[in-house]
């Protein structure tokens, strides 16, 4: 048997507000068809001023804990994806630790932005079998809507808030993580990025992106590192019970399973309800495909995204 990452327990929180398309076709000059044609989008759920990036982590990790029957004291690493954190610095991923009542643990967070998940689940899997960790809480966490410039119709309606979790532990098991592809390219800053930061403007900025270049990108560069996350498996797309993917857009949802050959029905869509959420996105599908009885025991799963960077990545595992 192999040491292994295997998943626990899965949760997510989303905020109370929930923001159908028809309310942004009030502010911008956009319509509901518009969105749901192009984006699959309906809803996305926007944090109020008692909601932040730390909160909604807090709330799905205590989901995820209770699914996995483990007690916050339990925790011995805490890895938070998230491009919208509460502050500049401590870390959000501190925050979680604190709220949750851990005196001591590991915790930090991980900037690959929509990838970051991806990039967060590699990292707590890799401490794990190098036996630094032995129980990792893994979030997914964002507050998109303070970035956003909401007179960009191009942009605001694509976007939401909210946070998943998973719990990671160890064991000697054939479930788990079994083989996880990460990817950077840094040429790409211009087609997605934020136009400030503290280094340069001193401010949090606004998301910026040329929407058309970053969707060929990423049906091309989602397709391929599949393919290479399961061959490092030693599997075939015929063997994948589900895809979690990156919600960003139904349309590359769907390009992505076409050319990988699997059919619509495998892939878990969330983007209608929660459109995109960055470094959540995937957790939180992940969460919502767990508690509707989809994803079970013995299942292939293969979570895959891509965002600002370009990063991007694909992981196997057994649930
Ligand atoms: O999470 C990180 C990764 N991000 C992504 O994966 C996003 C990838 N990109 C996309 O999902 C799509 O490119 C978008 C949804 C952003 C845009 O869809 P598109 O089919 O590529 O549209 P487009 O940008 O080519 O724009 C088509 C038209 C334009 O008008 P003209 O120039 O043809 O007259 C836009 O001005 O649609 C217009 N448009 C809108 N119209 C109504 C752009 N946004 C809107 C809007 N409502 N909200």
């Amino acid at each position: 048997m192999t040491r292994r990452a295997a998943i626990l327990g899965t949760g997510s929180a989303l905020p109370k507000r929930r923001v159908p398309n028809a309310e942004l076709a009030a502010q911008v000059d956009t319509s509901d068809e518009w969105i749901v044609e192009r984006t699959g989008i309906r809803f996305r759920y926007i944090a109020g001023e008692d909601e932040t990036t730390a909160s909604l982590a807090t709330d799905a990790a205590r989901v995820a804990l209770a699914a996995a029957g483990l007690e916050p004291r339990d925790i011995d690493l805490i890895v938070l994806a998230t491009a919208t954190p509460d502050q500049t610095f401590p870390s959000s991923a501190t925050k979680v630790q604190a709220a949750l009542g851990i005196p001591d643990c590991v915790a930090f967070d991980v900037a690959a932005v929509c990838s970051g998940f991806l990039y967060a689940v590699s990292v707590a899997e890799s401490m794990i079998r190098a036996r630094s960790a032995e129980t990792a809480l893994v979030i997914g966490a964002e507050t998109f809507s303070r970035i956003l410039d909401w007179e960009d119709r191009a942009t605001c309606v694509l976007f939401g808030d909210g946070a998943g979790a998973i719990v990671l532990g160890a064991e000697e098991s054939d479930r788990g993580v079994l083989a996880t592809r990460l990817h950077a390219d840094g040429s790409h800053n211009e087609l997605l990025y934020v136009d400030g930061g503290p280094s340069t403007t001193g401010t949090v900025g606004k998301l910026r992106m040329k929407g058309r270049e970053v969707f060929r990108h990423a049906v091309v560069n989602l397709a391929a590192v599949m393919n290479e996350a399961l061959d490092a498996a030693g599997l075939t797309p015929a063997e994948v019970d589900w895809v979690v993917p990156h919600q960003a857009n139904a349309r590359i949802l769907d390009a992505t399973a076409k050319k990988l050959g699997l059919p619509p029905e495998k892939v878990v869509v969330t983007v209608d309800q929660h459109a995109n959420t960055s470094a959540a996105s995937v957790p939180l599908a992940l969460d919502t495909a767990v508690r509707d009885g989809r994803i079970k025991a013995g299942d292939v799963v293969v979570l895959e995204a891509m965002g600002g960077g370009f990063t991007w990545g694909a992981s196997v595992l057994r649930f």
